[in-house]
């Protein structure tokens, strides 16, 4: 298996710190791309990689970076099988203050950076009959208010995902996962790491008894990526505890 690479964006912290940590732990080569240097020094120095994990300091959204970045990949590792666009992050406040700016900046590395990676990818994807992972969210499908940027970003990957499952058919399939309520306080960089704070309420409210955490996610994606999951593409897979199958009214 050890012919597998992985790119991960945002692959220093949270879900993509997971994902990465669990394709390690399968034996294959991972790329951690991440806008935070501090964060992938950390990932380089704690995860036991033997040399099968690449660090790339740089956002999604850059077309140049992210054409170097498979680039690289392809020199170290030898190739690219797998792409997995996680990076991602909401900015939440009511429509009438949200600026043209911050809705941009959601947009660019939520969506365009999954456009973009897919785009370069798509060569080494296909001549490797490899796997594309998508984060969308249970957001894309239902909201609370003041999340419009994210919202609108989580229904584009949604949309991305099986557009691309269409082109990319047969060589490459591609799928979304939709997580729900993912604690990743625990997995951030050692600055800012700390146990999640949650209450019985949090957990009770799920079917799953519990808040999700990364590995959760990370098992999904890796599964997805693997050749057992050979027949699904286009497909979204919501992890979120039940809370999307649940009724909501108060009695
Ligand atoms: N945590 C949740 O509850 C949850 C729920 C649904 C969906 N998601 C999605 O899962 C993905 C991961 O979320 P998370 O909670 O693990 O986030 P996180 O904030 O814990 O980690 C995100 C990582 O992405 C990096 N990053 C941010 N912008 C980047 C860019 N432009 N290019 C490269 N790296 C960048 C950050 O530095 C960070 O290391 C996101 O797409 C998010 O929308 C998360």
């Amino acid at each position: 298996m050890t012919d597998r690479t992985v790119l991960v964006t945002g692959g220093a912290q949270g879900i993509g710190r997971a994902t990465v940590a669990a394709c390690l732990d399968k034996g294959w080569n991972a790329v951690a791309m991440d806008v935070d240097a501090e964060a992938l020094n950390a990932l380089d120095q704690e995860l036991d990689h033997h040399g099968r994990l690449l660090c790339i300091e740089g956002p999604n959204h850059d077309e140049p970076g992210v054409r170097d970045a498979v680039t690289r990949s392809v020199e170290t590792f030898g190739g690219l099988t797998g792409l997995v666009n996680n990076a991602g992050f909401s900015r939440n406040m009511p429509l009438e203050e949200l600026s043209l700016e911050d809705w941009s900046a959601v947009i660019a590395t939520n969506l365009t950076g999954g456009f973009l990676c897919a785009k370069h990818a798509a060569p080494h994807l296909r001549k490797a009959k490899g796997a594309i992972v998508n984060l969308a969210s249970t957001r894309a499908f239902m909201s609370e208010a003041d999340t419009e940027a994210y919202s609108a970003s989580k229904g584009g990957v949604f949309g991305l995902t099986h557009a691309l499952a269409a082109s990319l058919a047969p060589d490459v399939r591609v799928n979304a996962i939709s997580p729900g309520w993912i604690a990743t306080q625990a997995w951030q960089k050692p600055a800012t790491r700390q146990e999640p704070e949650l209450s019985p309420e949090d957990h009770g409210q799920h079917w799953s008894g519990r808040v999700g955490a990364p590995p959760d996610v990370a098992s999904m994606a890796v599964y997805l990526l693997s050749d057992e999951a050979g027949f699904i593409t286009g497909a979204n897979m919501v992890i979120d505890g039940g809370m999307t199958r649940k009724m909501i009214y108060t009695h």
